[in-house]
């Protein structure tokens, strides 16, 4: 008989995780279920750090960005004796299941502890990066990608009226899908990402001539923070717009401007998509937990919210959509020399 769960929050915060929260402790509550927030992730699980939720007071949390419950990339975590003391927390607190809500860093920690105790553990996907191989939509990603729009829509108006080049640098440390989204959704003249290696010539200075042919003189480069990897010969730290920026000032006779968006895309409050993804995902994870599975990940497949088992979720690598590729190829016209 399930009596009570904990809930944590760990990695990156993304918009809809309060949502998911939310969502959470009303479906619990009313199976008669008890919940346990846990503070800071798995810091808290290791700190005993843990307060009671219940149905009343999680109703604000609907529309509010970040995580209410803090958040944190626990080092300690990782280690044997650090699950060793989450364990203890866990029986002493008699949870019956813990729920994580974050990205593959979060998924890889509820993995260890399952493997090495007696523990049910559900994982909710939630990273702006969208970079998680079992599914295909992490809570955040809609909502982020919204702010960054937003932002490069108004950063076009300038480009425009000033016949102007932007670098816009976008978050994704490992994943482009996120710059991809974005690129696609403000008709920019090209994108790089970490997953794809990138020319100067090829993948940014035919991009600005085909615009110029088609008679534009203004133009949006997008770069993924990761997009690292490069034919130039360039040693990249993170740093990507800037390098990109450097390159085109140099090569060129155009004077680029570079906008790093930054943590801006993290914050704010979720769009509806994230609102109600997070809502349906947190109602299945206490499903399944009250309907005896363990171990699994909630994930967002083929149109529908399912869950998984866990070994298996934690297996698949987040690939890039070929067709968002496609798409952008075709809207930004083929590489000519
Ligand atoms: O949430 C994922 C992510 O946005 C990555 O793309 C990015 O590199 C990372 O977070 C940065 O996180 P932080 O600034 O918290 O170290």
């Amino acid at each position: 008989m399930i009596k009570r769960i904990g809930i944590l929050t760990s990695g990156g915060d993304a918009p809809g995780m309060n949502a998911a929260i939310r969502a959470v402790v009303r479906s619990a509550n009313s199976h008669g279920v008890e919940v346990l927030g846990i503070r800071r992730g798995y810091t808290g699980l290791i700190n005993d750090d843990m307060v009671e939720l219940h149905n009343k007071g999680v109703g604000p949390l609907m529309n509010r960005g970040g995580t209410f419950l803090f958040t944190a990339r626990s080092k300690e975590f990782m280690t044997p004796e650090g699950r060793k003391k989450a364990y203890t927390n866990y029986k002493n607190r008699k949870l019956d299941a813990l729920v994580a809500i974050g990205g593959d860093g979060t998924f890889r920690g509820l993995k260890d502890l399952s493997d090495e105790y007696p523990v049910n553990v559900i994982g909710i996907p939630a990273t702006i990066d969208n970079d998680i191989g079992c599914t295909h939509y992490t809570l955040g990603y809609d909502t982020a990608a919204n702010t960054a729009v937003e932002a490069i829509d108004k950063i076009k108006d300038t480009m425009q009226s000033h016949e102007r080049c932007s670098v816009i640098e976008v978050m994704g440390r490992s994943s482009g899908k996120l710059a991809l989204y974005v690129g696609i959704a403000t008709g920019a003249t090209t994108v790089l990402v970490p997953e794809e290696k990138w020319n100067f010539k090829e993948d940014i200075l035919y991009k600005i001539r085909n615009y110029k042919d088609a008679g534009y003189n203004h133009f949006i480069i997008i770069v993924a923070e990761g997009a690292v990897n490069n034919d130039e010969g360039l040693k990249i730290d993170g740093n990507a717009g800037q390098v990109v920026k450097d390159l085109i000032k140099e090569r060129t006779n155009l004077d680029p401007r570079l906008t790093v968006l930054g943590h801006i895309q993290r914050g704010g409050t979720p769009g509806v998509r994230d609102r109600v993804t997070a809502t349906r995902m947190g109602c299945l994870a206490v499903h399944s937990i009250l309907e005896g599975r363990k171990n699994r990940i909630i994930v967002h497949k083929e149109g529908k919210i399912q869950d998984i088992d866990l070994d298996e979720a934690i297996k698949q690598k987040s690939k890039l959509y070929k067709v968002e590729r496609i798409i952008l190829e075709e809207m930004t016209g083929k590489v000519k020399g």
